[in-house]
């Protein structure tokens, strides 16, 4: 736990420990005290709504002082190294940084650097994985079935490009899910094949407890492909429509990471109906977070530790 890169680092015991932990919090539990004024700064060289705010949210209920930088405005636009801005902030007394970059495995040189020591929590480094998503959705998961082990969950969509998904499927799996993929078999990758099952949305969303609709990742397509995507195209082909969400079990739950293109890859009106759980994730995202921090800032010794 001395920093938060990928969920996969964690034993099955660690998981269930920090998921418990967002429990409590959900349920009101007060963040033990720091033990010294802690300095955090959030770097995220991608845009982003929903996690930005939501770590900055956690931060502020555990009592953390934020510091601003706006990588968009700061010296990494004259050619600032991430691990050069980093030492910097550490050098000005940084306990640690939450960092969203778009280069995938953005933190593998820095743990070999000796010279970096701040905190790092990865808030989504480009292709590879999402670990406080992949958290928030386990809490999600959670608290709907009180167990992982067991359901059945389908992840739909943009499988080329989703770190939620890899990071979802690898840690859902290891927790005892049955998983099921579906979209265009052309962004499917055969990584996924030692996961689940692919399947046509027909075939697979009769059997799932969850559905977790990815959302069209324009931004990461080249120039080809994204010419040729057609969103009225694709909604006909792999969307959740009204009538194929008939075809979900009565139990059955909805889920999207967010941001949602309505009309895509799901109907707007799913979005917002009964079965969704999309609005009920971001609210899980501050407890799931608040949870992944106080696991790293007590392994840092900068926070008390529950007697
Ligand atoms: N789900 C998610 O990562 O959303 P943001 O890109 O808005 O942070």
């Amino acid at each position: 736990w001395n920093n938060c890169l990928d969920l996969a680092d964690l034993s099955a015991a660690q998981l269930q420990e920090v998921l418990d932990l967002a429990q409590d919090y959900q349920a009101g539990k007060k963040a033990p005290a720091l033990k010294r004024p802690v300095y955090g700064v959030n770097l995220f060289f991608e845009n982003s709504t929903r996690t930005k705010s939501s770590f900055q949210m956690a931060e502020k209920k555990l009592g953390i002082d934020l510091i601003e930088v706006n990588p968009a405005t700061s010296s990494v636009q004259k050619g600032e190294t991430l691990s050069d801005t980093l030492r910097t902030l550490e050098a000005i007394g940084v306990d640690f940084a939450v960092i969203r970059h778009g280069q995938t495995g953005w933190y593998e040189e820095l743990m070999e650097n000796p010279y970096v020591t701040l905190g790092l929590f990865n808030a989504g480094d480009g292709a590879g994985v999402h670990p406080s998503q992949t958290l928030l959705d386990l809490l999600t998961i959670e608290n709907e079935f009180g167990r992982i082990d067991g359901l059945k969950v389908g992840i739909i969509g943009d499988l080329a490009h989703s770190r939620v998904a890899k990071s979802d499927a690898k840690i859902l799996k290891s927790l005892g899910a049955t998983l099921y993929f579906g979209g265009p078999e052309s962004w499917y990758s055969r990584d996924f094949d030692d996961l689940g099952t692919f399947g046509t949305l027909a075939e697979i969303l009769p059997e799932l407890d969850v559905v977790m609709m990815l959302r069209v990742q324009l931004e990461r397509f080249d120039e080809a492909n994204r010419d040729a995507f057609t969103a009225v195209d694709y909604y006909q082909k792999f969307g959740l429509t009204k009538k194929r969400a008939k075809l979900l079990p009565k139990q059955s739950i909805i889920m999207h990471p967010a941001p949602v293109n309505r009309n895509v890859e799901i109907a707007s009106e799913l979005v917002d109906g009964d079965k969704s759980r999309i609005f009920t994730q971001m609210g899980n995202g501050v407890f799931a977070r608040m949870a992944m921090m106080t696991k790293v800032l007590q392994a840092r010794g900068l926070m008390e530790v529950d007697k």
